[in-house]
C-alpha cells in the first residue's frame, strides 16, 4: 500500500538528503569496523592506551549508525544494511591487522578526516530543503569525527 509522506519535503529533496546520509552511514560503518579491528590487533608498548582509545571511538561510531539509519527512514527512504551495499557507498578501505600501531593511528586519522568531508558534502542538500534535523545530525557527526581525528593526531605528536 502506498502511504503518502507529508513532512514538508518533496520526494526529490528526501531522496537527495538520504543519499548523502547513506554515504555517511556507509563510511561510519566501515570506519567503525576498522576501529574495532584495530582495538583487537594493535600491538606495541602503548597497547593499553591505544586499545582504550580505539574502544571509545568504535563505541561512539556504533551508536551513531542507528541515528543515521533512522534519520534516513524518517525521510521515507530505505537505509543500506549490507556489507556489499556499504562497500559500494564508502571510500573507506578495509583495515590491515598486520600494520604497526603508528600506521593504524595515522590511517584512522585520515579516515576520520575523510568522513568529515562526507558529512560536509551531505550538508547542502539538507540546507537547501530546510531540513534542520538532518543539519543537526550532520553537525553532530562532523564534530565527533573532527574530535576523533584530533585525538589520533595528538597520539602521533601532531597539533
Ligand atoms: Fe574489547
Amino acid at each position: 500500500m502506498a502511504v503518502k509522506i507529508d513532512t514538508g519535503f518533496s520526494a526529490k529533496d528526501r531522496a537527495a538528503i538520504a543519499a548523502g546520509l547513506s554515504k555517511l552511514l556507509a563510511d561510519t560503518y566501515a570506519l567503525y569496523l576498522k576501529t574495532h579491528g584495530y582495538h583487537w590487533n594493535v600491538r606495541g608498548p602503548n597497547f593499553q592506551s591505544l586499545h582504550v582509545l580505539f574502544e571509545g571511538q568504535y563505541q561512539e561510531q556504533w551508536a551513531a549508525l542507528d541515528e543515521l539509519a533512522e534519520r534516513i527512514r524518517a525521510l521515507g527512504e530505505l537505509a543500506p544494511q549490507s556489507y556489499s551495499a556499504f562497500a559500494n557507498l564508502t571510500g573507506i578501505k578495509d583495515g590491515d591487522p598486520e600494520k604497526g600501531w603508528e600506521d593504524m593511528v595515522s590511517e584512522l586519522m585520515r579516515d576520520h578526516e575523510a568522513v568529515c568531508a562526507t558529512a560536509r558534502a551531505a550538508f547542502p542538500a539538507a540546507e537547501a530543503a530546510g531540513d534542520q534535523a538532518t543539519m543537526d545530525l550532520l553537525t553532530e557527526r562532523f564534530t565527533a569525527h573532527e574530535k576523533h581525528a584530533w585525538m589520533l593526531r595528538a597520539t602521533l605528536g601532531g597539533k
